[in-house]
């Protein structure tokens, strides 16, 4: 008997819904909700409307592109936790809903785990047990991950995540949001090395953005010449701007240099603290030339397996979920309808 869970995400400002057939991901919808580009971040409210606009036309969609029918549906699996609480909310009624009224099992997902797992989408997957670096705009941690159901977080950040370091980083240099991917497309045609940002000294696994953060904000306020606070540097507004304008790439690929090498210097320590050869990265910034093009090298100079999701499976999307429901129905781990949302994990 095949097994087809539909399977919902709604943690953030995407709305996304998957099919996944027998662990195969038949179609995997998503609507990006650009209401928020102008304000610089994604506004909550502004979101959760998004979100009631565009769920039946993308669950339409997503049974279209999957050639799927209601009666089909094994399971209901959906975002439960960690995300913007009234974002979560409207899918998790949805899918509640759903389960209730197609009398099917319901499954709670923890959207960092279905991150995890989206490593497990293509043919070419990690054996167990294996290390995966989580890099998302919200998150970013090191999990040790023994089953589809058993993972263990051993390491994570004390203060911003990648993304937001991205993103905020991104801010200063007058760029609109989210502001990861354009540092990214900078920093390919600048040099890397021009501008040295410092590397936190963070004890064990942890990692900490907001000093480098604070760094660059100095770096721009006093024109390029000081990372740290120097009044007799302070700049002009603009001479601020021009120096931003002659040096965009070379700024961009510094910043992103220094945020992937505090990023798998302390995975390359995971991995030798654990013994473990299969890595992975996944998350939004995942999907970062930068951090991919390093993993693979530092990959191929230790001697590692390493696996990175296609890009569609890095930033937000239920296929993720799906693949995670998928496994969490193999395992027989279904949830009451009572069974709560929260904006911290619970799931
Ligand atoms: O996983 P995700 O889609 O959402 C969360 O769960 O947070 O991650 C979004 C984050 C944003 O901070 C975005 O700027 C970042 O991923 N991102 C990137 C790139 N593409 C997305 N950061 C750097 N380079 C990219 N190419
Ligand atoms: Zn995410």
């Amino acid at each position: 008997m095949p097994l087809t869970i539909l399977a919902i995400e709604s943690s953030c400002d995407e709305t996304s819904v998957s099919i996944c057939k027998d662990g195969q991901i038949l179609s995997n919808i998503i609507a990006t909700q650009k209401v928020h580009e102008k304000y610089g971040g994604v506004v909550p409210e502004l979101a959760s409307r998004a979100h009631i606009q565009n769920i039946v036309p993308v669950m339409s969609e997503a049974m279209k592109v999957a050639d799927c029918e209601l009666h089909q549906i094994d399971g209901i699996a959906y975002t439960a936790s960690p995300g913007l609480i009234g974002s979560l909310l409207i899918g998790s009624q949805f899918a509640k809903s759903l389960a209730l009224s197609l009398n099917k099992p319901l499954i709670a997902v923890n959207h960092l785990e279905a991150h995890v797992l989206a490593n497990l989408i293509p043919e070419k997957k990690p054996s167990f047990p294996f290390l995966c670096l989580i890099v998302s705009g919200g998150h970013t941690q090191i999990v040790l991950c023994e089953s589809p159901i058993s993972m263990k977080v051993i390491g994570e950040t004390i203060d911003d995540a990648a993304g937001e370091a991205y993103d905020k980083s991104a801010k200063l240099l007058g760029l609109p949001y989210p502001g990861g991917p354009l540092i990214d497309k900078y920093a390919q045609l600048g040099n890397a090395n021009r501008f040295l940002f410092p590397e936190p000294q963070i004890p064990e696994l942890n990692f900490s953005f907001s000093g480098v953060k604070t760094s660059i904000l100095y770096f721009l306020q006093n024109a390029g010449k000081s990372t740290i606070y120097k009044k007799e540097f302070l700049a002009t507004e603009e001479e601020k701007k021009q120096f931003i304008e002659e040096n965009r790439n070379d700024i961009c690929a510094s910043i992103q240099n220094r945020i992937v090498t505090i990023l798998l210097n302390k995975l390359n320590k995971a991995a030798s603290i654990t013994n473990c050869k299969n890595i992975c990265i996944a998350g939004g910034v995942a999907a970062n030339s930068g951090l991919r093009k390093n993993f693979e090298e530092m990959g191929i100079a230790k001697n590692w397996n390493t696996f990175i999701p296609p890009m569609e499976f890095c930033t937000d999307n239920a296929g993720m979920i799906a693949i995670t429901g998928y496994y969490k129905f193999l395992h027989k781990q279904f949830n009451e309808l009572s069974f709560p949302t929260n904006a911290k994990t619970v799931a």
